[in-house]
């Protein structure tokens, strides 16, 4: 049976970490916080800002939050991110994704200033990233690479599959993996037969959205098997894009839906907040 990989307990770590350095920030006169902007009514959008303010509460940050309407503009965002920008109170701007489809999600995060860009969603972060030059990682893929380092589990020249290509994990989550030396595989809906691919991996990561997609015939005996998936069954539970009972059987090590991935990209979030204030509080000086 796989080891599992206690998410919740690492990221408890993490943001235990990043509350001590707040306090000396906090004793030195600063006070750091995050700007949480979400636009309408999204349930689960709603559920993720409440859990980033529950975190801002634990780590010792300030957190505003703007909640907007539905039908907000795209220009009226923009106003509300400029103001942000410039608000010498903020350190960090996270806007909750994604966007009532009257906003361009691409403007909106390109108007950013990359030096509060928590998320590194910004092309200047997206870059620096690429080089491995960077301020800020994005939370999920930092998130699973922390996890690994936590349980020991060496990346460099093992064969890591990642499925997956959005532009919030699995591209990132590919360069995060190669510049820990792994050799990565990066697959999509249009891979020719991915269990082929899936079942050379020694690391594999699903980030496809679908529950259940990941079965026991694509892993590799042994295989280090994350999920980062977050859907909800027929049942309306919580459950990530691995059938967890049947891979666990056969995985080295497991992680859990919940409990696994998604408080670590909560804790990556707070370390960001925490570079920002940190690089914000040095500008000021
Ligand atoms: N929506 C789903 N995941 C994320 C994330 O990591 N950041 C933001 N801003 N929105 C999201």
């Amino acid at each position: 049976m796989a080891e599992i990989i206690d998410g919740k307990k690492i990221a408890a770590n993490v943001k235990a970490e990043v509350r001590a350095e707040v306090e000396k920030l906090k004793a030195a006169g600063a006070k750091p916080g995050l700007a949480v902007v979400l636009v309408g009514n999204n349930p689960a959008s709603r559920v993720y800002v409440s859990n980033k303010e529950k975190d801002c509460a634990e780590c010792g940050f300030a957190s505003y939050e703007y909640a907007l309407p539905e039908e907000t503009t795209e220009a009226e965002l923009l106003e509300l991110v400029e103001k942000l920008n410039s608000d010498e109170t903020v350190d960090g701007i996270l806007v909750q994704l994604p966007l009532p489809k009257q906003i361009c999600e691409q403007t909106i995060l390109h108007a950013i200033s990359p030096e509060k860009d928590v998320d590194a969603f910004h092309p200047e972060n997206v870059g620096r990233i690429m080089i491995g030059d960077y301020r800020f990682l994005p939370c999920t893929p930092a998130g699973v690479i922390e996890m690994l380092d936590a349980m020991q589990i060496d990346v460099s020249g093992k064969h890591c599959v990642v499925i997956g290509r959005s532009n919030i994990v699995g591209k990132p989550m590919g360069m995060l993996l190669l510049h820990r030396n792994g050799t990565v595989t990066i697959c999509h809906s249009r891979t020719k037969d991915l269990a082929e691919q899936t079942k050379q991996a020694d690391i594999l990561v699903a980030a496809v959205g679908r529950a259940g997609f990941v079965t026991k015939d694509m892993v590799k005996p042994g295989a280090v098997v994350i999920d980062v998936g977050m859907n909800r069954n027929a049942e309306g539970k919580l459950v990530g894009d691995v059938c967890y009972d049947e891979v666990a059987e056969i995985a080295s090590a497991i992680t859990p839906v919940p409990g696994g991935v998604g408080p670590m990209t909560r804790a990556i979030l707070m370390r960001n907040t925490l570079t920002a204030a940190k690089a914000h509080r040095a500008s000021l000086d």
